[in-house]
């Protein structure tokens, strides 16, 4: 299959490289990342080995294939721009995937795309960028892909095959929007409190008063996404945080991390979108807009 990874940082190289064992992969990224594979090597350490040089390029311009599938992996506020340049690429028969967090990235993929051509996937793989050409897998996780409507199509399972035979353990979900909404859900909670209070994900348990906000918001982010017909437990998305607060302990959250670089987060995409939608339902808000208020006065 040829696929192009639009993004190549942390997730995007780390699937590209996994891709490119049986496929026609290229990468687009930033000039200093593609010179050091250009140069050197593309090498990912951690869960996964890797050490090679694929096709890499910094500008949409150099590509010479037609894909079949571009992977989205800018975050989410470069989705727009990234993908408008990479428009001429686009075939007809093109799939556009996008692993983003957050709940904007279809509309924003749909404003360009076709909304037809594009599936989503959520993946809980952990990958940090270490520098320009070092990608390092922290955590190997599940992979879920869904068509947006739900229907197990030709191209998902063909897909799916690409996936798995990579090593990349991926997963059919009939109800991709849901996944995306239970990985926002939990998000809402880890990644803006991580960051606020400059901790590891575990110290949120650790703590009995950060404990205690985690299940607020995650009652309140429920409560959205049930105003929105996504029906969820808040007991369950209460479990489902803490199971990922202990998975991760260890771990610094992907915005705590954007932060510390002194990056854009993307918390207009989780917490933002949150809010959004509560206001339009008439539903509490008051903790996400909170969260979101005080890590955008720390960032900007
Ligand atoms: N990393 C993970 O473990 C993980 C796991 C699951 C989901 N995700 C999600 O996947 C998405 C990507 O995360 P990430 O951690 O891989 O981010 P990342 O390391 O920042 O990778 C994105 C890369 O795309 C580059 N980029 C932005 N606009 C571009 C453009 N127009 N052309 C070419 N390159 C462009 C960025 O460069 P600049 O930095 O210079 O802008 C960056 O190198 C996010 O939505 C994230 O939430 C990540």
């Amino acid at each position: 299959m040829n696929i192009v990874i639009l993004g190549a940082g942390a997730i995007g190289s780390l699937f590209g490289a996994l891709l490119s064992k049986k496929n026609n992969v290229v990468l687009i990224g930033r000039s200093i990342h593609i010179n050091a594979i250009k140069k050197e090597n593309l090498i990912i350490e951690g869960f996964t080995q890797f050490k090679n040089k694929i096709p890499a390029v910094h500008s949409i311009s150099e590509i010479k294939i037609c894909p079949d599938l571009i992977i989205i992996t800018v975050k989410s506020y470069d989705t727009e721009s990234a993908l408008k340049k990479a428009r001429n690429i686009i075939d007809k028969n093109t799939v556009i995937l996008s692993f983003q967090n957050g709940l904007d990235n279809i509309d924003k993929i749909g404003k360009i795309a076709v909304r037809k051509q594009i599936i989503a996937g959520t993946t809980t793989h952990g990958s940090i960028f270490q520098k320009p050409g070092l990608i390092k897998h922290t955590g190997k996780g599940k992979t879920v892909i869904g068509e947006l409507d739900g229907r197990k199509t030709g191209r998902i399972m063909k897909i799916l095959d690409v996936f798995n035979e990579v090593g990349i353990e991926t997963k059919f979900s009939k109800n991709i929007l849901k996944e995306m909404w239970i990985k926002t859900i939990v998000n809402s909670s880890i990644n803006p409190l991580t960051t606020i209070f400059q901790c590891k994900n575990g110290y949120l348990l650790e703590n009995p008063l950060l404990e205690n906000i985690v299940k607020k918001v995650c009652e309140e982010s429920t409560k959205i996404a049930n105003s929105e017909g996504i029906y969820l437990s808040i007991e369950d998305m209460y479990q489902k945080t803490r199971e990922v607060i202990d998975d991760t302990s260890e771990n610094y959250s992907s915005m705590f991390q954007s932060y510390k670089k002194g990056k854009k987060t993307e918390i207009e995409s989780i917490n933002g979108i949150l809010i959004k939608i509560g206001k339009i339902n008439d539903v509490d808000i008051t903790i996400n807009n909170i969260l979101l208020y005080i890590v955008n006065s720390m960032v900007n």
